[in-house]
Parts: C-alpha cells; structure tokens; sequence
C-alpha cells in the first residue's frame, strides 16, 4: 500500500476538450460515460468554467447552468471543480463585484465543490474577492499561481525567479488558500524546475500542492513526474483521447509509472481503458475542431521563444492578413521586447493576445505608434499590477489624451466599476427573471443575450449551433447533394466578424477566375494604395492601417477636429484601436458603414484642413 499515494484530477470534460477541441464538446457526448468517471476514485474532476461557459453558450445553444446541475446529478460522488479567473470569472474583462459574489454562489449551489481561482498576472487584487466569495459559500478555495519565464525559457532571472513563486505562495495562502497550485498554462515548466519548486514550495507552505501543466512543449509528463517526486499532493492529467498535443499529460502511462510504488495512485487501469474507448469511438466527430494539422504533437519551439502555440498561430494569421508575412522573425524579436515594456506578464489569455498585438503594431507602425484600446487599460491599470515595472515612455505614449485619465490608477481595479448585477436584471426583465440567466448577460451582454433569446423560445436554435450540422460538417454537401470539390489555387480567405463572434471563410470562384483583395473592395470606396495606409499625418486622409472592421465613429460629419483627436474605432487583430485624425481641420466625410469589413489602405474618413 503506497504511504502517499498522488492524487490526480481529471481534466477530460474541460481542459481537456478545451485545450484540443476548442471547448466544443457537448454534454449529451460526456453524459453516457459520466458516472462510470465517477467510479474510478478520481481526487476530483475539473468539469467547469475557464471557457465552457462562454462556448456552450455561444457556439452550443446549451445552458451552462444545467450542464453543472447534470453533471452534479451523474457524479455524486467526485468532488466537482471550475476555473476561475479572478474578478473576470469566465470572462474577459474585470467584472463588478456583486457579479463575482452572485456567480461564485450560484456555482457553489448549482454543484461546484473546488474553486481554482486564477489571475493572469497573479495580482492578489483581482483575487480578493472572488477568494472571499469562495470563502463564504463555504467549498475549497484552491488559489492557482501562473508559471512564467522570465527569458530564458527556466526558472530564474529577475521576475519569476523561487523567491517569487515562493512570496505569492505564501500571500495566497495568508488568503485563506485551502490548496495551491501551479498553473503552467504555456507547458513552460520545466522538469528540474518543477522539482526545486515544489521542493520548495513543499518547506514553505502547509496546504496541499497540486500540479497543472499543458503537453505543448513535450515536457509535461517529465516534468509531473519530477513534480511527484518533489512532493506535490495532485496533479491534472486528462483521459489519453484528450491528452497530450497542448492538453494535459495523460493519466494511463501516469497511473502505470506509479504503479507499486510509495506514490501509486490506486487508480485501476482498466477502467480507465473502459472510458477511453467511449471516447476513442464518440471523438471523430469532433475532429474539425482538432486545431492543429500539424505532424508533430508538440511544438518544440515554444521551447526556444515561450510563445504560446495559440499565440503564435495568431500572429502568424494577423501578418497574413496585413500582407507581412515577411515581417514575422521581426515580429518573433519584438515580443519579448514589448513583454519588458509592459513589465513581464504571463503570455496568457487575454494578454498573450495584447502582446502579441501590440508587438506586430510595433514592427508594422513603429514602436507604440499605434496602440490598442486594450493596451491602454492595462497600462492604466484595469487589468491590475503588472509583475514588474511598465516602461515609463510607454505609460506616456499610451495614457497621452487617454480619456480615463494620463496616471494609472493606484488601487483595485473592480473599485472602479459600479454594481452591474441591477443593470443587467433590468436589460433581461422582458425575457427572465432566473439569476443564473441574468449571470448570463451580465457576463457576455451580446452573446449572452442572443443565447437567452434562444433558451427562452424567442429565436430558434440557428442551424450551426444544432449538434448534428455544427459537428459533421461535410454532411452540408451531401444534404444539398454536392460533391465536394477541390480547392483551386484562387482560393481566399476572408475573416467574417459576426459581433463579437468571428468566422474564417474561404471564397473560391466558381469559374476559374482569379481575384485579388483590391478587387474585392469597391473602388467607390476610393480604396488608396497600401503605400499611404501608414499611420503618417500629412494629408486629411484617414485610412485602415490593417484589415478589421469599423466599430464605430467617435466624430460627426462638419464637427472640428484637432491633430490626433479620436476619429474612429477600427477592431484588427482581436483589439480596438483608435485611430487619430492626421491633420486639425473639418469632418469631411464618414465613407464607412460601421460594421463593415475594411481592407488594409481603405479611406475611412476624409478631414479637410479648412
Ligand atoms: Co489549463
């Protein structure tokens, strides 16, 4: 009998699927194998949150509450936990809190026992009162702590060094932390590192440890293994079917390495086996989802430049679009230079995407020329404290006429947003009164919105949300009874942004012809050439420096304007950036319908300089 046998989360019906099959996977799929997990003595299942709430009702058509309630039902016996990011919850903005104290009890009622409470830049300010809420409703607050690097791709340097690992450890813990856990979302830890960190950590803190890791750079097993043999409590791993690539380690080989020894798991391989053929059987469907064609399943340059794969096929696709492919090793050089300015945070979502963002603006337009919307709020401070110091020229570059204010703020961001929940109870009143509804809208306003049209019978479910037509897609060409032809070499891909939702389509011209983008655009539009797109003042035209879409105007046609007052809100690259008039003069023209797509070099307003 192993005197300290690891314990082991299950990942497999969040991370798991979220990590490989872009968080797509429905429940009436885990409903049929659901109590057969619960049998096999897992320390608990992760089930919840992170980005199942936003996908179910977004993309599913499926109530996230009822998916916690059913979940509850089939596994009575597993305690059940969810990701948390801090005052976001399981958005993407620092929500009030009485949102965070309303969805942290409606959780913990609907069938939540663990909460692992994040934030992306391991600020205890954005943790404060999600903990507390954790605390009152009386389940297990598990404070996560996210790994970076600092450069070097080790643990070390002058940011995310022992010492500072071991500090927040002992903060969150003084929190009232009933467990801890390193969160190593980008699968940066390495195996040595991990020893001498949970050694460490093992000495200087008396709640339990748990191990989460990602596969994406191959040394997840390695490194949880080491991980055990340093002491750690638990560790995450997924069911083989939705292991590895830039899941979780799997938890078979895991049970077998550990079997006979001080630290076996108990856990009985054949069930496992049972379960993983369930899903090796269900899974093809799904295979569209799989994000990754590649051959390899790991990524072996995260190894050298710490990116994130998510990460790093974005910038690939943002420079495809803006026509710079070639710019991409510059691109590469400049992220690490732009993370330093903003003072080392975690590559994580959402602010891997800023950097990223900010660091092709950077090589496209010039050093913080153009800056993001999203940019200035965390230079602000609405995202909380970064790591390390922001770089003061680019406080003053970003917070220059920024309208909240040119000093960011000193204190806890959700102390700058007003109670939200009223707000929201109002704006749903016609549809419902349920809480967990009204939770809904408060945390995605738009999407949210059109889901509770839907549950509430008052839209019908659109065709790509239904199981059958979303999950086999090649079935649209045998209902309409088509073959499916091949791709000719004219075809183009166009990004299709629907609100806050965002399709990539392909456009092949049936009859042979060729097209360009210039094409595509109509000339009425007097699109310039891209040579004048740049963000040069000079002359009264203001052009889109990149593909996006035009959210909106800030200015009127006739309304005076000085050089750099805010003419228009143009989204690229997943951020919103304001874009400055060129010159001081008159509103000529507003050539843009807000909402339309516009190609890079596209006349978006004209400023005259009488
Ligand atoms: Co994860």
């Amino acid at each position: 009998m192993a005197t300290n046998p690891v314990k082991i989360t299950d990942t497999t019906f969040r991370d798991g699927h979220q990590s490989l099959l872009a968080t797509r996977l429905r429940l009436e799929d885990m409903e049929p194998v659901a109590s057969q997990m619960d049998k096999i003595g897992f320390h608990s299942m992760e089930v919840w949150g992170g980005a199942t709430f936003d996908a179910t009702t977004r993309f599913l058509a499926e109530d996230p509450w009822e998916r916690l309630r059913r979940f509850r039902e089939l596994i009575p016996n597993t305690p059940l936990s969810m990701l948390l990011r801090g005052q976001s919850l399981v958005g993407y903005r620092n929500y009030a809190d009485d949102v965070v104290g309303e969805f942290v009890k409606r959780s913990a009622e609907n069938g939540i026992d663990i909460f692992r409470v994040f934030d992306a830049l391991n600020d205890e300010w954005n943790l404060t009162c999600a903990a507390e809420s954790v605390k009152s409703s009386g389940k297990h607050l598990q404070m996560a702590i996210c790994y970076s690097v600092t450069e070097s791709g080790r643990m070390g340097g002058p940011i995310y060094n022992l010492e500072y690992f071991v500090k927040k450890a002992k903060q969150f813990e003084s929190m009232g932390a009933d467990s801890l856990c390193i969160k190593d979302m980008a699968g940066l830890l390495a195996p040595y590192d991990a020893f001498d960190l949970i050694s460490e950590l093992k000495r200087q803190v008396s709640v339990p440890l748990q191990l989460h890791t990602h596969y994406t750079s191959g040394m997840a097993s390695m490194t949880a293994l080491k991980a055990i043999e340093a002491g750690v409590d638990i560790v995450d791993a997924a069911l083989a079917p939705l292991a590895l690539r830039t899941s979780q380690p799997a938890v078979e080989p895991l049970v077998v390495s550990l079997t006979g020894g001080n630290r076996d798991t108990g856990i009985d391989l054949n069930r496992l086996l049972e379960v993983g053929d369930y899903f090796e059987s269900m899974l093809p469907k799904y295979n569209h989802h799989m994000a990754s064609p590649r051959f390899a399943v790991i990524d072996a340059r995260v190894l050298s430049h710490q990116i994130p794969g998510g990460m790093a096929s974005n910038l690939n696709s943002q420079l495809r679009e803006a026509d710079a492919i070639d710019k991409l090793s510059e691109v590469l050089e400049e992220i690490p230079e732009t993370r330093k300015d903003l003072g080392y945070p975690p590559l994580v979502t959402p602010i891997s995407q800023m950097v990223g963002s900010q660091a092709v603006s950077n090589v496209l337009f010039g050093r913080y020329k153009m800056i993001s919307d999203q940019v200035k709020e965390y230079v602000f401070g609405m995202y909380g404290r970064a790591p390390s110091k922001v770089n003061p020229e680019v406080i003053s570059a970003a917070l220059s006429g920024y309208d909240k204010g040119s000093h960011p703020i000193s204190e806890r961001p959700a102390d700058h947003i007003k109670p939200e929940i009223e707000t929201a109870k109002a704006a749903v009143s016609d549809i419902t009164d349920d809480i967990d509804d009204v939770l809904i809208y408060a945390l995605y306003p738009t999407t949210g919105m059109k889901f509770l049209r839907i549950k509430h019978g008052l839209d019908p479910v659109p065709e790509e949300m239904k199981a059958d037509l979303a999950d086999k897609p090649n079935n649209l060409s045998t209902l309409t009874g088509l073959s499916r032809p091949e791709k000719s070499a004219s075809v183009r891909a166009f990004n299709v942004f629907i609100d806050d939702s965002y399709f990539k389509v392909e456009v092949d011209p049936t009859d042979g012809s060729s097209f360009t983008t210039a094409g595509v655009s109509s000339n009425e539009r007097n699109n310039t050439s891209p040579e004048k797109s740049e963000l040069s003042p000079g002359n009264g035209t203001l052009s889109s420096p990149m593909p996006g879409i035009l959210l909106h105007y800030i200015v009127e046609v006739g309304q005076r304007v000085e050089v750099g007052d805010p003419i228009a809100v143009l989204e690229a690259m997943k951020m919103e950036n304001t874009l400055p008039s060129p010159i001081g003069g008159t509103v000529e023209s507003l050539s843009v319908e807000p909402g339309a797509i516009v190609v890079k070099g596209e006349v978006l307003a004209i400023i005259s300089p009488q």
